[in-house]
């Protein structure tokens, strides 16, 4: 895969017309994951190509899977075919590139009753720590050991258990579905995660033969079975890349569908949209959304799934940026997840920051910068601000981009914006 070293955005055009969105990263990264537990040929549909999939590939060969895309259908299917035994380590080298490969650890543990995966670090937007992940593994019989960066974790019996999640941790909760769908008897998960992508994984681990109730809900009830066997799924649209067309609509202007799109995985953020001035409702396609005129702003609190997602967050400050009025923006879910806002300024954005607050006083235009990517979402905001921006603003270290979204530009250009990959 070849990666952009820059995006370099023209500002100033309104976008008009249909893109599709693809499959959810969030969901695929953890779908691939749970291929572990199970011997035989998996085949994922709508699985995003971008760089987070291709690093877990690795990961999974690395295990001693085969992946790989088949292209002979209508559709790019990912086709991972797993061995009778694995070798259940996950390296550094790979670890260290994304932090979603922690979710290898409870699969493994249940496969194989021991697993060694490399600690991840911290990352931009503040510690990533995985406490909760351990804690509740532990309550299923699982040892820990961490030496020279690794975790030694064992289990030779996994046990079903009460686990009471101090937060509803994404992670945490993927990494004991995982465990606990091998465990002997009812594993009790509560303030479980609800998130969308948690509920397409329980779907693909009951297609594998697994007995989870509650999908969707705080409390989650897996009855743990003897053995799984492979499945096929297809992975659900990815509401944050969603998210991003959408808030790209309301600081550019225009009538856009975003196909694909569900509409019920992303209803807060369109009351919130709605509540700036944009019109958006569900159709038959996606989501069609019209932004006529300059956004009002509004004050914007993360908290998790169904409230509006910390991964939703920049895109509304990059809004905001250029909204009517001033927004106090709360960050409830990653302690530093502010760092764009830096960058926003140097845009000609008025955002102060405050902790785990930023106040965001709009201005009529931003002009155009040449800027950094420190994440993900951080650089999709930034390529997302320029679009209204006076000038060309290029944003370097395009590489976090693309970690997250499959051609972005492309995308945006087909709605008529000019975005160059330099
Ligand atoms: N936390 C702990 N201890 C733990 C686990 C989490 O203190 O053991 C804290 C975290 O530090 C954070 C909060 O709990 O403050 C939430 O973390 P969570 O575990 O829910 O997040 P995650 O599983 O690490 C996933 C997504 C993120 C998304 C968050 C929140 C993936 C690969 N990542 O991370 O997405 O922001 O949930 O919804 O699914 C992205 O896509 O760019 C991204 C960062």
């Amino acid at each position: 895969m070849t990666e952009p070293q820059r995006i370099v955005v023209g500002g100033g055009h309104r976008l008009e017309g249909t893109i599709r969105v693809g499959g959810a990263k969030n969901s695929a990264l953890k779908l691939m994951a749970a291929t572990l537990l199970a011997e035989g040929t998996y085949r994922f549909a709508n699985v995003p190509r971008i760089t987070d999939v291709a690093l877990m590939s690795d990961l999974l060969r690395a295990t001693g899977s085969e992946v790989g895309w088949d292209e002979s259908g209508p559709e790019p299917i990912l086709e991972i075919t797993v061995p009778g035994a694995i070798e259940p380590v996950a390296p550094y080298e790979l670890v260290e590139q994304f932090r979603a490969s922690i979710v290898v650890l409870g699969p493994m543990l249940a496969r194989c009753g021991e697993a060694r995966v490399a600690l991840p670090g911290g990352d931009d937007f503040g510690p990533r720590p995985i406490d909760m992940h351990m804690r509740g593994l532990a309550e299923l019989g699982a040892d820990f050991e961490t030496r020279h960066g690794y975790i030694h974790a064992s289990a030779p019996n996994l046990l079903g258990a009460r686990v009471l999640l101090e937060y509803p941790s994404v992670g945490a909760t993927e990494n004991l579905l995982m465990a606990a769908v091998l465990a002997k008897g009812t594993t009790v998960v509560d303030n479980a995660a609800r998130e969308p992508e948690i509920a397409d994984l329980c779907e693909l681990l009951n297609k594998m033969g697994a007995r989870i109730e509650g999908s969707g809900s705080s409390t989650l009830v897996i009855e743990g079975v003897e053995i799984l066997h492979s499945a096929d799924h297809t992975v659900i649209p990815d509401r944050i890349e969603a998210a991003t067309y959408l808030a790209a609509l309301g600081i550019a202007g225009g009538e856009v569908t975003v196909a694909g799109a569900r509409h019920d995985h992303m209803a807060m953020l369109c009351q919130k949209f709605g509540e700036m001035g944009m019109r958006i409702s569900p159709d038959a396609d996606g989501i069609w959304a019209f932004a006529g005129t300059r956004l009002r702003s509004s004050d914007c609190s993360t908290l998790p799934y169904p409230g509006l997602a910390t991964d939703f967050k920049p895109f509304l400050v990059a809004a905001l940026a250029t909204a009517e009025g001033v927004g106090i923006v709360t960050e409830n879910v990653f302690s530093g997840r502010f760092r764009y806002v830096d960058e926003l300024r140097r845009m000609g954005a008025d955002i102060r920051t405050d902790s785990h607050h930023a106040v965001v006083r709009g201005v009529e235009r931003l002009s155009g910068a040449p800027v950094k990517a420190h994440d993900i979402r951080a650089g999709a905001a930034l390529v997302i601000a320029g679009l209204a921006a006076e000038g060309e603003t290029v944003v370097a270290e395009a590489h976090h981009v693309a970690r997250g979204y499959d051609d972005i530009a492309g995308k945006l250009n087909a709605l008529g914006a000019d975005i160059r990959l330099d």
